[in-house]
């Protein structure tokens, strides 16, 4: 079931999804969290820290898996999402760094790496938490909009919107990967809840679409309203067509 809920900016947003994680870790202080990239997430990642240091969020046996990583990036790339996460929260709360996961970006055998990836979320006991941003063209992680949709964690070759979407992030449109390695479609849907954050009107049309269009693999994100615990986070311009 999907639930929507609106804050009045993004602040707002941040913070509701920081109580949802609270409540998370609270309730099982040894939990997995599944974490994402991309500017909508910043928001709550500093709320996260701002609790870290006043003592509310303890992260010290909270183990995390990232949704993905851009393929030929090692992790001291600047614009790698290993580099991200550190340099947005990972660096700043006392989560043990052997319990955070992120795809490598350069594997040696992507295919083994991919079944290994996969393989250790779920001794991990599988992932209690997943967050989730959506890009433009509807993708979760990288899971673009294609006539088939992958399952487990895999290559796949980026659109030219998702290229277009994140060149704001590269010194050029050039230099961003044309590929990357993404959690697939079945690892994200069996988190136990699911929150997707979304903030700002260019979200406001895929919000919709998320919500009202037919369930198709040309919008990964429709299939969420099969899972049976997502909660939508978005702020009113987000939410103008609705
Ligand atoms: C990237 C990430 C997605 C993210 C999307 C939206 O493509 N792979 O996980 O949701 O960007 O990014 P933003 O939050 O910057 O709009």
């Amino acid at each position: 079931m999907v639930k929507l809920w609106i804050g009045e900016h993004a602040q707002a947003v941040a913070e509701h999804a920081v109580d949802l994680i609270e409540q998370t870790i609270k309730g099982k202080p040894a939990c997995v969290l599944g974490l994402a990239t991309g500017s909508t997430p910043l928001k709550t990642y500093q709320e996260m820290i701002r609790r870290y240091r006043e003592g509310r969020l303890d992260f010290s046996q909270v183990t995390t898996f990232n949704l993905d990583e851009y393929y030929g990036l090692d992790e001291r790339h600047p614009q790698s999402y290993h580099y991200f996460m550190y340099e947005n929260l990972f660096r700043y709360i006392n989560i043990p760094r052997e319990r955070i996961h992120i795809p490598c970006g350069t594997p040696q055998d992507i295919e083994a790496y991919c079944r290994h990836y996969d393989q250790r979320i779920a001794e991990s006991g599988g992932i209690d938490l997943q967050l989730l941003g959506i890009g433009p063209n509807g993708h979760i992680g990288f899971n673009e909009p294609a006539d088939e949709l992958q399952a487990g964690t895999h290559l796949v070759r980026l659109t030219e919107d998702t290229i277009q979407a994140n060149a704001r992030f590269f010194p050029s449109i050039d230099d961003v990967p044309r590929q990357a390695i993404t959690m697939g479609m079945k690892t994200i849907l069996s988190a136990r809840k699911i929150i997707l954050l979304a903030e700002g009107e260019g979200k406001a049309m895929i919000i919709k679409k998320l919500l009202e269009s037919a369930i198709t693999t040309q919008l990964p994100a429709s299939f969420l309203r099969l899972h049976p615990d997502v909660t939508i986070l978005i702020d009113r311009e987000a939410a103008k067509y609705l």
